[in-house]
């Protein structure tokens, strides 16, 4: 299909540790461009871990992760996780001892001051260690700096956790917007049923992984 941008064929993982099991068996999936995909399953299923083989942060057991129908392992890695995605991680990643503004600006060129307003940060936190800032303004800040930049895959980990209802809409209209107006791949694992029923697909993690937790 001409607008796939992801695939992974056969995609089997387990962590390396003592006793190892896998944590994703024999998953195949495809993810297109201008698409919106949520990705829900129960605590421990592996959807963080599916995140980051998507994100080139670590690669499978076995299978293949197909970036554009090349395999990411065959192409530049860092350039791929530089370039091509933007991952707001569980834990929000931010850097303590930056203010707001600076961590938007770690991910490259790119206007803070708009970005922050775009997720709900008012001015006067943009000066401030993100520290001092709640759980749920760390998150937007992290959403913030994935935004910056012109990735076509936009990874998020439970982006809405922590957000009350409004801040959640406002960061679902975000993340449509991304898909729908700008054309990435957006994947967003959650737990949130408007966050579904928001997405064009969503993906049932057991529904496509054979390994048994
Ligand atoms: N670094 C690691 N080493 C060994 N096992 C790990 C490691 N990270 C995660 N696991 C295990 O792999 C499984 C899948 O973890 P993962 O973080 O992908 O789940 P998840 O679906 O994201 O869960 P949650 O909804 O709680 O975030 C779990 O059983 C977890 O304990
Ligand atoms: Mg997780």
């Amino acid at each position: 299909m001409d607008n796939q941008i992801l695939r992974l064929e056969d995609v089997s993982y387990a962590y390396r540790s003592k006793d190892p099991r896998y944590v994703l068996r024999d998953v195949r999936v495809e993810f297109r461009k201008g698409t919106m995909y949520a990705v829900t399953g129960p605590s421990g299923s592996g959807k963080t871990t599916l995140l980051s083989l998507l994100a080139g942060l670590d690669v499978p057991t076995s299978g293949k992760v197909l970036f554009r129908g090349t395999d990411i392992r065959e192409t530049d890695l860092l350039a791929y996780r530089r370039n091509s995605t933007s991952l707001v991680f569980q834990s929000y990643n931010l850097i303590d001892y930056l203010t707001v503004r600076e961590n938007v600006l770690l991910k490259g060129p790119c206007d803070p001051d708009e970005l922050l307003n775009r997720v709900g940060i008012g001015s006067e936190l943009w000066g401030r260690s993100v520290l001092k800032l709640s759980g749920g303004q760390q998150q937007r800040v992290a959403i913030a700096r994935a935004l910056a930049g012109t990735s076509e895959i936009l990874l998020a980990d439970e982006p809405t956790g922590n957000l009350d209802e409004e801040t959640e809409t406002s960061i679902i209209k975000i993340l449509t917007c991304c898909a729908h107006k700008d054309g990435a791949c957006v994947i967003v694992v959650t737990h949130s049923s408007r966050v579904c029923a928001a997405a064009d697909e969503v993906i049932e993690l057991s529904t496509i992984n054979k390994a048994v937790s």
